[in-house]
């Protein structure tokens, strides 16, 4: 017998609600709250580093893109978790970053004076990009994950995977893939290969070691 949860899944997938927890598409008065939570889970790494202002034009650009899949997760009225994925994700950023360089341009100026490490780090990623190997038809991507720290351990994280998987099958997109830290990681290589991902390649994007997992929607 199906589980209530699973019905609701099947009927509407834009407004799941158990426990008055939903799984809903991202909006333009999300991104706010995307960025903070984004802020808090990824402290230290490069996009973080750029700041709110470069983080609000880069989820809301990509919310814009007809090939993004925005998935939030809230309850009471509060984000607690989101992901964002892209049916083509090849030179994603690039078309971002060119198509809304005017925007960026003062924000990543000011990020640059402060730290100019930011800018050599920026290129180290784009170079890095193309390293990553994965098979030929499998070009949609899952950029980002995150749940608010608070909210991790409690099933947020599948739920939304499982959400996305969805999205991406009604899509006609038959497999996805994801780059996730090698080293120091074990958390997220865990919950990926919990939600079946499977390991197929690793880069190098500068010194750091970088898996990248695919998943068969098949
Ligand atoms: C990684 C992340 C998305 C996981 O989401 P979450 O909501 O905390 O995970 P869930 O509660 O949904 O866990 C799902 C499964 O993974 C398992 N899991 C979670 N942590 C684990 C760990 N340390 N080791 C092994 N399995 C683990 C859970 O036990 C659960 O398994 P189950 O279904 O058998 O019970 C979340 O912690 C996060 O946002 N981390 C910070 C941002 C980040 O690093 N994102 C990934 C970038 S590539």
């Amino acid at each position: 017998m199906l589980h209530e949860k699973e019905l609701h899944v099947f009927s509407n997938y834009s407004q799941m609600n158990i426990n008055s927890i939903s799984y809903y598409e991202i909006n333009h008065n999300d991104i706010s709250d995307v960025v903070k939570i984004h802020l808090r889970s990824f402290s230290g790494f490069f996009l973080s580093e750029l700041g709110i202002k470069n983080l609000e034009i880069f989820y809301k650009s990509l919310l814009l893109d007809k090939k993004t899949v925005f998935i939030g997760c809230k309850q009471h009225n509060q984000l607690l978790g989101f992901l964002v994925a892209n049916e083509f994700s090849a030179g994603l950023y690039k078309r971002i970053f060119i198509k809304k360089f005017l925007f960026f341009l003062p924000h990543l100026l000011i990020r640059f004076i402060k730290k100019p490490s930011l800018l050599f780090r920026m290129i180290t990623s784009y170079n890095s990009s193309s390293k990553i190997l994965t098979p030929n038809n499998c070009v949609a991507s899952l950029l980002s994950i995150c749940i608010d720290p608070k909210q991790s351990g409690k099933g947020i994280g599948k739920e939304l995977i499982s959400q996305l998987d969805i999205r991406l099958k009604d899509r006609n997109i038959s497999s996805y893939f994801l780059t996730t830290d090698a080293k120091n990681n074990d958390y997220v290589n865990q919950f990926y290969i919990k939600q079946n991902f499977c390991q197929y390649s690793q880069y190098l994007q500068g010194s750091r070691l970088m898996n990248v997992y695919i998943k068969s929607l098949q």
